[in-house]
């Protein structure tokens, strides 16, 4: 029976385990984008996990709207994620870099640039900005002839993400971002070739996903999508045809693995009614398939025991547990995350969550 201990292999990685870490924003990069030492430090403390998954980083001014998230669109950006990457693989772990264009989800008073997406929609609630939160912008539908320049900065950041060292890119396609507003028909209103039927609006999907193989290798391409319920205000009204067609199609690409953000009721990120849609998609892609949402070691262990997933990636536990492995697999209790230092800036709550391993004995039993 497979276990989260067991080793996987993604692509030509080889990955020592099946706990993986979450792509999580952590706000600690400079305000142009720019990774810093300290970034390079916590990523490294997590480099026990079988694969990280970088916070979402942005591949464009267009597309960045988070304030001190890191980027990949330029020389500067490259050179110092180098520095992150290398230290994770010091350290003996192995990071894909989650490339994201934010879309509405953008505020203008971060660069000035009005937000784009599929569609003149505006996002609910406010957005974090250098000035405190404010009310979304409406943002202005893409121009057909904008979609390849807007493939071109997705293969611009993912040539980067390559040169700085990660071992792969994570399509981030979830969460609401600029993706999933073209992939769902709450936010897409398209009545050209990326609006409309299901298989209009997961051209922009594919199109992206086929470029970013063909810059960096299908195996070491990934894709995040959230397919239960309203993210972000961006939701769907068949969630359960949209979503396996979109695996399908993913699959067909033969990318390296697919990770689903799926809450449920109870959810403590996010939370839905809506069934999971994971279940269909296993069936629609036979590549590696990893969840998300709510994991523990135990709903962990029974994901892959019963064939569910591959592997689980742990977005607050690996946040707040350096060597997370380890705690699971010496069934040692966990630290909880401190919501406060989430996005704040600076090492508390960043890079100072204890490890058990560095623990005296007595401590840990
Ligand atoms: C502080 C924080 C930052 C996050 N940032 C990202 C992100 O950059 N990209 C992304 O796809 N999801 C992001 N998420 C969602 C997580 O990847 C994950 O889906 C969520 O935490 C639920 O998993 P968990 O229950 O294991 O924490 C973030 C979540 C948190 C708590």
């Amino acid at each position: 029976m497979t276990t989260l201990f067991d080793s996987i292999k993604v692509g030509r990685l080889t990955c020592p385990n099946r706990i993986w870490m979450a792509p999580l924003t952590r706000g600690r990069g400079t305000r142009d984008h720019v990774p810093t030492e300290l970034m390079a430090t916590y990523y490294s403390q997590r480099a026990s996990a079988g694969l990280i998954i970088s916070e979402a980083t942005g591949i464009s001014l267009e597309g960045s709207g988070w304030p001190y998230a890191g980027g990949l669109w330029t020389q500067e950006h490259v050179d110092h994620w180098r520095v992150v990457t290398h230290s994770v693989h010091r350290a003996g772990g192995r990071m894909f870099a989650q490339l994201w264009h934010m879309g509405r989800i953008v505020h203008p008073s971060l660069h000035g640039v009005q937000p784009v997406s599929a569609s003149a929609t505006t996002a609910p609630g406010k957005a974090h900005t250098y000035d405190g939160k404010q009310p979304y912008v409406e943002a202005r539908p893409l121009d057909i002839e904008e979609i390849p320049r807007l493939i071109g900065d997705y293969v611009n950041a993912a040539r980067n993400a390559i040169n700085a060292g990660f071992d792969g890119v994570q399509l981030h396609a979830a969460n609401g971002y600029l993706i999933d507003q073209f992939l769902r028909d709450g936010s897409n209103k398209r009545s050209d070739a990326y609006g409309g039927p299901i298989e209009n609006r997961t051209r922009l999907l594919r199109e992206v996903v086929q470029a970013l193989a063909d810059t960096v290798g299908k195996e070491r391409t990934a894709v995040r999508l959230s397919p239960n319920g309203d993210s972000q205000g961006v939701d769907d009204s068949n969630q359960a045809a949209l979503f396996p067609a979109a695996a399908a199609a993913l699959d067909s690409l033969g990318i390296a693995f697919l990770e689903l953000r799926e809450p449920g009721p109870d959810g403590t990120f996010g939370k839905t009614d809506r069934p999971p849609v994971a279940p269909l998609i296993r069936r629609a892609f036979k590549g590696p398939l990893v969840l998300n949402s709510d994991y523990d070691l135990a709903r962990g262990q029974a994901a892959l025991a019963t064939g569910a997933a591959d592997a689980i990636t742990f977005g607050r536990k690996f946040l707040a547990n350096p060597d997370l492995p380890y705690r699971f697999a010496h069934n040692l209790p966990l630290n909880p995350d401190d919501q406060k230092t989430w996005y704040s800036q600076g090492a508390e709550g960043y890079v100072t969550y204890p490890e058990a391993r560095s623990l005296p004995e007595e401590t840990v039993t």
